[in-house]
């Protein structure tokens, strides 16, 4: 099955943050690679399909601005309702992040993707997706990237993956990037 927001929405509605799965309440090892970008506290993040992660609530602690994505209207309503008054200085982006991304998303500083890009397995969704780093990404920007490998499970939530290697993920993000770190 392709990844959809009623399948998504479902899942959140039915479920406690903490239950999840993929949940991550210690957010240290995103911290230690932000800490290699200079200035990170002063930049505009994307995070696509950020589901209910409390790096959120770290990063507007830090003083970031945040653009926030999802293909499920019942995650971004969960963060909405945990974060409060704060919630108004973010930009929401509720759409299937192949789709491209429009005007109202700024350019971006760092994109953090933490288990959304490999629930895309049509080349298509893919080269979409892509589409979207490469336009949104400032020069001099970073991506950080958090995918099953590829001898890791083939599926998550009940879903196929496409799972990456560092060399895909290098050719797919092509030459204007440079490795920084990479690690299992
Ligand atoms: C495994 S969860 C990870 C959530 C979050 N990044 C984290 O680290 O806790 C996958 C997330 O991607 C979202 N998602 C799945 N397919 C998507 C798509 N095509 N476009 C945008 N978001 C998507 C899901 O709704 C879900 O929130």
């Amino acid at each position: 099955m392709k990844s959809n927001s009623e399948h998504w929405n479902r899942i959140f509605h039915d479920t406690e943050e903490a239950q999840l799965g993929w949940y991550e309440s210690d957010t240290a090892q995103t911290l230690r690679l932000l800490d290699r970008v200079p200035d990170w506290k002063n930049s505009t993040f994307f995070l696509p399909g950020v589901g209910t992660s409390v790096l959120v609530d770290v990063l507007l602690d830090a003083g970031a601005r945040l653009v926030l994505n999802d293909i499920s209207q019942e995650a971004l309503d969960h963060d909405r309702e945990r974060i409060g008054d704060q919630a108004d200085a973010i930009e929401w982006v509720c759409q299937d992040i192949a789709q491209p991304l429009g005007s109202n998303v700024p350019p971006i500083d760092i994109w953090i993707d933490r288990a959304v890009l490999h629930f895309l397995t049509d080349e298509d969704d893919i080269l979409g997706y892509f589409k979207n780093v490469l336009s949104k990404v400032k020069t001099g920007g970073h991506v950080l990237f958090g995918e099953f490998p590829p001898h890791g499970s083939a599926t998550c939530a009940g879903l196929d993956l496409h799972r990456y290697s560092i060399e895909e993920l290098s050719e797919r993000l092509g030459s204007v990037f440079r490795l920084v770190e990479h690690f299992e």
